[in-house]
Parts: structure tokens; C-alpha cells; sequence
């Protein structure tokens, strides 16, 4: 058996692959570092969901159908006051929302991805407004997926340097070989389920905090460090109580991961704009350093390396976003990968249906022969 189906091949592919040994992510044919911080986002899920990148024209078409998809029906956005009025995180508000994506429409795959996509960074755009007391505002269909999820959380359009950063967040999180939350859809609609229970799945996949939960943390790893001459204590003792340091380690990667250094650039361009940012950016890398020498001689041949939550927090939070809201955010990225994945098994139409070693009793008898 194996535990976790650790190593094990359950599906092919053309979406992703993740090379944890040589710390490569190919993302349908291009290496991340390549795709990520030069595409636009819409580029990245046409290429997801067609194959190939989109011709000029095709790019504007898609640009436009998305666009005009992003306002939410009265129902859902009944679901989102709800739920901020009883004040859930937003991943719960996120997986509440999803299903009433499917209120009144016929069964689409195409159609209901496209929808899932636009509809992503409203719902949590939203969700994040009401839920710190200030109203929503209208969906824009003028501007590009990113720039309109910033529009949605802070009411104001983003510079373009704010919105191609995010871009980039997004496109590198977009798909990532077969996670969880990935995993968890493509079995709900082998049963030949539709697209809308399949990412509302893997929502729920996702909010689990061994999937999508370590952005935060680093954070707080970071504010309580205060100085890099702080590292080293720091972690020598966290790691002496028997606690994890928060960006290190991944299932899959035994080398850095590839989407850090995506990332870490992205961080460091942004984080020239405030001088806030730039002394967390500087006082980040510096953590990474003393971490890895630290993890390296107290974990000897474990092979923990920076993974891509550590720079996730330091692109989200120096575009203005709160921990509570990064996991979602992340969400509106691998919309794009869940929905391309999902295609890709109603295409393959084969029920997922490992089988399981029973270790319970057997032979039991009812008292008195009946229940
Ligand atoms: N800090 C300290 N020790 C660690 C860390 C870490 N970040 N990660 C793993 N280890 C140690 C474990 O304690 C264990 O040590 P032992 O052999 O002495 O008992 C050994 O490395 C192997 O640990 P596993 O849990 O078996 O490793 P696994 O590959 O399953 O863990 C995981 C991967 C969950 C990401 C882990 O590295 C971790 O908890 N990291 C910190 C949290 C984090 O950054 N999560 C985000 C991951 S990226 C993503 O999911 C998108």
C-alpha cells in the first residue's frame, strides 16, 4: 500500500510537470520561470485549457468572454452576505459560493470553467470586501483578469506594476502536477460529475492547511525574527521544540522549488516601491539563507528547501493583501489549472477507484440475529 499514494502515477497529463529532483515546473510545454512573469493571465488559462498559447485575436476573444462573465447572480451574492455576516474565512465563503455558479445553467464543461474562472476573484473580492464592512463594487469588464481582482478587493485601479506582479503570482500557482485540491476534482468528475462539483471540491481540498496554508505563517515568522542577526537563534530554537519552519520542505521538491525564484523576483521588483517592503524582502532573504544552513545541519539529508509559500507572502502582502485572504487568493490562480484538469478527465472518461486494505473485524454477529 502506499500511504498517500506517495509516488504514485494515477493519471497522464499534457497540463503539468513537476521535476522534483532537477526543481523544474513545466507548465504545458513552457518552464514556469519562462511563462509566468510574461504572460498574461489569460494567455496562461487559454494555453491551460486549449493547449497551445492563443494567436493575438483568439487572445482578445477569450479577454472578452472572461470579462463578461465576472458579475455574480443575486443568489450568489446572497451566499457571499451570508457568509460574511457569520464571518467564515474565505475559503469557506469561497467553497459556499462555487456551487451557485451552476443556479440556472445547463451543464457546460467549457462553459462552466470560463464561468469559474471570471467568477473566482469576484466571489473573493467581494467576500473580502463585505466582510471588513465596506460595500462591494461593480464588476469592471475593461480590465485584464489580475488588475480586475485588485479592483475588486481595494475599489481602485491598480498601477500596472501592481497588477503584472500579481499576474505573475497567478501564472505560477496556475497548475502544479496532481496536488490534492487537483486530484480531488479530477475524482469527482470521473463519476462524469460536471465542472462546478468538481472545482467546488477542490476548494475544499484546498483549505486544508497541510495544501494551502503555510503564506501566512511566514509572515508571522518574519514580524517575530524583527532582525536578521535574530535568525539564527530563532530557528535553532523553533526547530529544538520540534516545530517546522514555515516555506521549507515539499513533498515533491528536493532541490529549491522553481516557483520561488519566480516569485522572489516578483517580490523583490515590488517591494521597491515602499521602503516597508524592501527591508522584509531584504530581511526574507536573509532568513532563507540562515534557515537553509540551519535545516541542512539539523536535518541532515532531508533536503529541505525554500518552497514557493515563502515568497507567496512576500508578493501578496506587499500588494496590500491580508494572510486571511491568500489561500483564496491563491484559488483565483488554480481556478485555471482545476478547470483545465477536469476537461482533461471528462476527455478521458475513466472512473478513479483505487481500492482499499480493510482492517477492521470481521465475522461480527447481531444480538439476536436482526438489526
Ligand atoms: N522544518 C523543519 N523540519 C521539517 C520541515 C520544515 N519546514 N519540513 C519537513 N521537516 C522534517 C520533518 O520533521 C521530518 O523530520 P524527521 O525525519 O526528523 O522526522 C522530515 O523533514 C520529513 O518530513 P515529512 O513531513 O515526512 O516531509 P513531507 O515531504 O511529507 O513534508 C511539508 C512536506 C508538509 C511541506 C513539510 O516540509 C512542511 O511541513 N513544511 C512546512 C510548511 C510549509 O512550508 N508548507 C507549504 C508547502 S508548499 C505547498 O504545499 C504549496
Amino acid at each position: 500500500m502506499a500511504e498517500g499514494l506517495d509516488g504514485v502515477v494515477a493519471t497522464a497529463t499534457r497540463l503539468s510537470d513537476v521535476d522534483g529532483e532537477a526543481g523544474r515546473l513545466t507548465i504545458a510545454g513552457y518552464a514556469v520561470e519562462d511563462l509566468a512573469p510574461y504572460a498574461s493571465f489569460e494567455e496562461v488559462a487559454y494555453l491551460l485549457l486549449q493547449g497551445r498559447l492563443p494567436e493575438p485575436s483568439e487572445h482578445v476573444r477569450f479577454m472578452q468572454d472572461l470579462a463578461g462573465r465576472r458579475a455574480l447572480s443575486r443568489a450568489a451574492l446572497a451566499v457571499v452576505h451570508e457568509a460574511a455576516a457569520a464571518k467564515v474565512p474565505p475559503m469557506d465563503a469561497l467553497r459556499m459560493a462555487v456551487p451557485i455558479l451552476s443556479l440556472g445553467r445547463e451543464e457546460n464543461p467549457v462553459d462552466d470553467a470560463m464561468t469559474a474562472i471570471a467568477s473566482f476573484p469576484t466571489i473573493v473580492g467581494t467576500y473580502w470586501r463585505v466582510l471588513n464592512g465596506r460595500g462591494p463594487v461593480p464588476v469592471r469588464s475593461d480590465l485584464p483578469h489580475a488588475a480586475h481582482y485588485l479592483h475588486q478587493l481595494f475599489g481602485a485601479e491598480p498601477s500596472a506594476d501592481r497588477a503584472r506582479a500579481l499576474e505573475t503570482y497567478l501564472n505560477t500557482v496556475c497548475d502544479h502536477g496532481l496536488n490534492a485540491s487537483t486530484f480531488a476534482a479530477r475524482v469527482i468528475v470521473s463519476t462524469r460529475s460536471d465542472v462546478i462539483s468538481g472545482v467546488t471540491g477542490a476548494v475544499g481540498a484546498l483549505k486544508g492547511p497541510l495544501h494551502g496554508g503555510a503564506p501566512g505563517p511566514v509572515l508571522d515568522m518574519l514580524k517575530d525574527i524583527k532582525s536578521a542577526d535574530r535568525a539564527e537563534a530563532w530557528v535553532r530554537n523553533e526547530l529544538k521544540v520540534g516545530r517546522r519552519i514555515m516555506g521549507f520542505g515539499h513533498r515533491v521538491y528536493k532541490v529549491r522549488d522553481p516557483r520561488a525564484a519566480v516569485l522572489s523576483k516578483a517580490a523583490d521588483e515590488l517591494s521597491s516601491a515602499a521602503l516597508e517592503n524592501r527591508q522584509l524582502y531584504d530581511l526574507a532573504r536573509s532568513v532563507e539563507q540562515t534557515a537553509l544552513k540551519v535545516l541542512d545541519e539539523v536535518k541532515p539529508g532531508r533536503n529541505l528547501r525554500t518552497n514557493v509559500e515563502f515568497f507567496t507572502a512576500l508578493v501578496l502582502q506587499a500588494l496590500g493583501l491580508e494572510p486571511k485572504s491568500f489561500v483564496a487568493t491563491f484559488a483565483c490562480g488554480r481556478i485555471a489549472g482545476w478547470c483545465a484538469h477536469v476537461i482533461e478527465q471528462h476527455a478521458e472518461d475513466h472512473l478513479i477507484r483505487p481500492q482499499s486494505d480493510y482492517v477492521g473485524p470481521r465475522g461480527l454477529k447481531l444480538k439476536g440475529g436482526s438489526a
